[in-house]
């Protein structure tokens, strides 16, 4: 297999999105034959569900490929809930929320980690792992969140609120966190916020840059919670209105949402959890019919272990996440690319608010 980089085109050339991924197919010598269809049938089973067996002949030589490659080059595949069914059930060594991506890629066993998921995923599991070769298959995926506020802006609200703790919300970027006392995800947030108002012996928290998540964490805390005006634009597309009129349509509906979505949101619906917490409330309670307000790619991954519940799927996708692909991942794994670096003064003390939060969840 090492003769896969060699015989492909540089990674520089000026081809098409995807000429790269199907030459290493071929040089790799998989394409969808009677006898790979044979032997990734069973894969298959698992996600027809929610892959069409028209898309199949297409996934099945990329899942086939990136299997024997991610065993040939010892690297682990972590993916958010939020990845496609094919990359989720098919390639993925751990999937989860960005809590378990985190704790996960703290105890990364492999010489490099290819994060299927968000350039701030790609940036913590850096921070974790300062020695391995950390890999995103596209560094042009962003997050709303992440962009709506920078290093400078944190410097500026300690200013703002001398003595105040900052908790910040993972989908930042490592300057964010870098300024900040700890981290924290949508599974730990009110936890979190309290520890850090005993710890710092405050009545507020500054809890950044998610608006909604803040006000939907000062409803269960007593603590004040100060917020900063970053949205995400998935979940901030949910209203109030559209729950009801989902109810309204289907009084048996049961409603779960995340706490990105506005609190009126979070208000109509029956549980608010992060996507694992969301996850296991579905396995748990194996409700008839489900409308999971969130990114729509995780009904489908929840929907394969699950067949006896119905999802109804309110369909936002992310447009960062879906820019992972299975090309681009077989890419990344030949060619070592796109690697994620941290600068090491900002990584010293990112890294200390992530592994603050770990700790404190530990
Ligand atoms: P969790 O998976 O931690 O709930 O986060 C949701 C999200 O939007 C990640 O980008
Ligand atoms: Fe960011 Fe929202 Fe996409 Fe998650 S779903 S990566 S929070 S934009």
């Amino acid at each position: 297999m090492s003769d896969v980089t060699s015989n492909t085109m540089p990674p520089s050339s000026p081809v098409l999105p995807g000429q790269q991924a199907q030459a290493i197919l071929s040089d790799m010598d998989i394409s969808f034959t009677p006898a790979l269809e044979k032997e990734m049938s069973p894969l298959y089973d698992r996600i027809s569900s929610v892959v069409p067996e028209i898309e199949w002949p297409f996934f099945a030589p990329y899942v086939k490929a990136i299997n024997e490659l991610k065993r040939e080059k010892n690297a682990v595949i972590l993916a958010h809930n939020y990845q496609t069914p094919e990359i989720f059930h098919c390639v993925a060594d751990v999937v989860g929320d960005s809590l378990q991506l985190a704790r996960e890629a703290a105890q990364a066993k492999g010489d490099m980690i290819v994060q299927c998921g968000v350039h701030f995923m790609a940036e913590t599991s850096k921070l974790l792992n300062p020695d391995k070769k950390v890999l995103i298959p596209d560094m042009g995926a962003g997050c709303s969140l992440a962009e709506s506020i920078t290093g400078a802006d944190v410097k500026a609200l300690r200013q703002a609120y001398p003595g105040v703790p900052v908790v910040t919300y993972v989908n930042t970027s490592a300057d964010v966190k870098a300024e900040s006392d700890i981290c924290c995800t949508s599974s730990n947030a009110v936890a979190i916020v309290e520890a850090m108002a005993k710890e710092f012996n405050s009545n507020k928290v500054l809890c950044i840059p998610d608006e909604f998540l803040a006000q939907n964490i000062a409803r269960e805390t007593d603590i004040e919670v100060i917020a900063w005006k970053g949205r995400c634009e998935v979940h901030e597309q949910f209203s109030a209105d559209e729950i009801r009129q989902y109810r309204a349509d289907d009084p048996g509906l049961v409603i779960i949402a995340h706490p990105e979505c506005p609190p009126e949101v979070v208000d109509e619906s029956d549980f608010s959890g992060s996507t694992s917490g969301m996850i296991k409330w579905v396995q748990d309670n194996q409700p008839e019919r489900v409308l999971m307000v969130t990114e729509c790619s995780m009904s489908d991954n929840v929907a394969v272990e699950n067949p006896n519940v119905n999802f109804v799927r309110p369909c936002n996708l992310c447009p960062h996440m879906k820019q992972i692909t299975l090309p681009k991942v077989l890419e990344a794994l030949v060619f070592d690319r796109q690697e994620v670096l941290v600068d090491a003064d900002v990584a010293a003390d990112a890294r200390l608010a992530v592994q603050r939060m770990i700790d404190i969840n530990n």
